[in-house]
């Protein structure tokens, strides 16, 4: 698939191409683009947003400000504690590309990027004067002005000592160097570490509502742990501990150094190489979060049925669903694919597209593959697109 022009949101990044933005802005600076997503409003209101919040398959977050205090407190939520929330507020709930098809397509339209880096979509809503506080990210994030205002302030700031005894990161010394005031539709790129205030400042223009297209690029140290519990779980190391020459030792407690290279021996036969740390990355970035179940079809269709409404019928990735693909081999929803090769060109464009369109011509392997994840919850038709 080329991936350099999001097809239906042609302005995403203004007049810069993908491979400009990738060249001059990726990790490297902020953008402003004005006009992002002419005429964005987002499709969620006030009142959807509270609802995901009540959901406790969703993370969402409550911050307030009272003085120089910040005040932070953890979902899911009742309506009934809501309505009694002081102003200025923020209430930013994650993952709704999750739950919501449209965030979804939203989320993809920023493909100029790998899948593989992509996280979530959040999607915070604002009372007017509310924000989280100056701070900074470990990620890149694209904020998107969805309804009403925001007055973004931010600086490349080496100075990271925040306030003390709060809730949140919050910056102590602040000093904005830029500032803009989003409208509906304009969306602000923001690399790693970069300090930035968002402030709504809806008066007339309404709700404050900002949706971030947030990337993950994680530690190495959680790289490694992960790395680590995944061997443990695909390794095996032949061999025993031996010691038939085992010579009198003066201290019976001493930990002897026969034995320690022995061990030492062992040890190195512990060994990866790239298909391993492919396949360990495979899993891991399709391991879908934490919260996610599917949900499978009550009563699923017959394959024969299956078969004749994919003839009929686009098909399409449950938006919770995360296929990727490297040169040979297909993860989904943290599992290796077993893809036979007449089915692979048309996998690989579902992973692409995130559907699949009912004019390719689909063989008996592909067919039995996508029934199965029918079944699982993994894909389903699309009507009425
Ligand atoms: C917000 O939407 O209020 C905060 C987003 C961010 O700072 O990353
Ligand atoms: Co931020």
């Amino acid at each position: 698939m080329k991936s350099t022009a999001p097809k239906r949101f042609p302005n995403l990044l203004g007049d810069i191409g993908a491979k400009r933005f990738l060249r001059d802005y990726w990790q490297k600076k902020p953008l402003l683009i004005r006009g992002a997503i002419p005429g964005f409003g987002g499709d969620l209101s006030r009142q959807d947003l509270i609802d995901l919040a009540c959901r406790d398959d969703l993370e969402s977050r409550y911050v307030s400000r009272r003085g120089e205090n910040w005040q932070l407190e953890h979902g899911p939520f009742t309506k009934a504690r809501i309505k009694r929330w002081k102003q200025p507020w923020s209430l930013l709930v994650q993952g709704v590309n999750l739950v919501v098809p449209e965030g979804d397509r939203l989320l993809r339209a920023f493909n100029f990027i790998p899948y593989a880096r992509l996280d979530d979509l959040m999607v915070s809503y604002a009372t007017d004067g509310g924000g989280v506080g100056p701070h900074f990210d470990n990620y890149d994030v694209f904020l998107l002005q969805g309804s009403g205002r925001r007055r973004w302030r931010i600086s490349k700031q080496a100075d990271h000592e925040f306030l003390p005894d709060q809730p949140l990161k919050i910056l102590r010394n602040f000093k904005a160097e830029d500032e803009w005031l989003l409208e509906p539709g304009d969306m602000l790129y923001l690399p790693p570490q970069w300090a930035h205030d968002g402030i709504a400042e809806s008066g007339d223009a309404g709700d404050c509502m900002t949706w971030s297209i947030g990337f993950r690029a994680p530690p190495a140290q959680e790289l490694a742990d992960q790395f680590l519990s995944y061997l443990q779980d695909n390794l095996h190391v032949d061999g025993r501990y031996q010691d038939p020459g085992l010579a009198l030792q003066a201290h019976p407690a001493e930990i002897g150094a026969e034995m320690i290279d022995q061990v030492e021996t062992m040890l190195r036969g512990i060994q990866w190489d790239k298909s391993l740390v492919e396949e360990f990355l495979g899993q891991m970035l399709t391991e879908p979060k934490q919260q996610v179940v599917f949900d499978p079809p009550e009563a699923p269709m017959s394959r024969g049925k299956f078969r004749q409404r994919l003839r009929q019928n686009d098909l399409a990735l449950d938006p919770r669903s995360q296929l990727l693909f490297t040169a040979n081999h297909f993860y989904l929803n943290g599992e290796k694919q077993d893809v036979p090769p007449v089915a692979r060109a048309a996998i690989r464009e579902l992973a692409d597209h995130r559907s699949l369109s009912k004019t390719i011509s689909v063989e008996d392997p592909l067919a039995t593959l996508l029934y199965d994840w029918y079944c699982c919850g993994f894909a389903n038709f699309v009507v009425g697109r």
